[in-house]
């Protein structure tokens, strides 16, 4: 477990969000049956969770600035500092009723993510990281897992929404991801799939086409449980590029060599 004034600062905030989002979510089954669904009612949900978030974190350091899926780009007084807020991760699943969601912030300070923080609520897994100090859920020490065969792994992987990104490229890495992973799944929350890594759940995953503030604070996850991140294509930095392919060196260096292989 972590126990850094920093790390108190991200959970309080977290937690705090997450109470709003649980309720929220108690909700959903009612407004199903409706002919609009519950879209308006989760827009409200998320708004709600994220400025619970940007307060809490602009209370306790002023001068950070953030990016945040719903407000954008609010600058800080301290260039140095910028947190990657996602305050609801997995919104198709909230809306449908699907418990699968999550809340997710990483801080990156001089273009490097140090801190991070997933919390998933409907499980109340809590998952934690600090650059040099490991990663953990619940206050159990992460470890990606140890397979070397994409034989026996699953693979995890993230489709754009309608209208943005590549489906016909997708497709074509699915089909050769497909070919020779033990399992292949959608699970609707980029931070819960690289937690998932981080956790040896899954044993890789791909997206691109993913933002900030989704894969900040997974990828600090990944990095502390011994895990090797890049951009689909291989490159360093996933948050520049993007996009991410993850898992431990082995397979991530295998999976990446099969999505270049398909090519644009
Ligand atoms: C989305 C989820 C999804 C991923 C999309 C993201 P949202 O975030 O993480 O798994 O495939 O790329 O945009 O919209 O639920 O916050
Ligand atoms: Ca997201
Ligand atoms: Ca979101």
């Amino acid at each position: 477990m972590i126990v850094s004034p920093l790390m108190t600062v991200m959970v309080d905030a977290v937690r705090k969000a997450a109470r709003g989002l649980k309720r929220d979510f108690g909700e959903i089954e009612n407004l199903q049956v409706s002919r609009k669904g519950p879209g308006d009612f989760v827009t409200a949900a998320d708004r709600k969770a994220e400025a619970t978030l940007r307060e809490a974190l602009m209370k306790a350091r002023p001068g950070y600035g953030l990016i945040m899926e719903e407000s954008g780009v609010i600058e800080g007084q301290d260039k140095t500092h910028t947190w990657h807020v996602d305050p609801l991760d997995g919104t198709t699943n909230f809306l449908h009723g699907v418990p699968h969601f999550c809340i997710s912030v990483g801080l990156e300070r001089e273009g490097t993510i140090v801190a991070a923080v997933i919390y998933e609520p409907i499980k109340d897994e809590l998952y934690l990281a600090e650059r040099g100090k490991g990663a953990f859920l619940n206050n159990k020490r992460l470890r990606v897992a140890g397979r070397q065969d994409l034989a026996d792994s699953l693979a995890l992987y993230g489709s754009p929404y309608l209208g943005r990104g590549s489906h016909p490229r997708l497709l074509k890495e699915l089909a050769a991801v497909m070919a020779v992973t033990g399992g292949v799944r959608q699970t609707g929350s980029a931070a819960l799939d690289l937690a998932a890594v981080a956790c040896g759940r899954a044993d890789v995953y791909w997206e691109r086409d993913i933002k900030t503030w989704d894969m900040a604070a997974g990828l600090l996850l990944v990095r502390e449980a011994g895990g090797f991140a890049s951009s689909a294509d291989g490159g360093a930095d996933p948050m520049t590029a993007g996009s991410v392919a993850c898992g431990n060196e082995v397979l991530q260096r295998e999976l990446v060599a099969i999505l270049r292989k398909v090519g644009g």
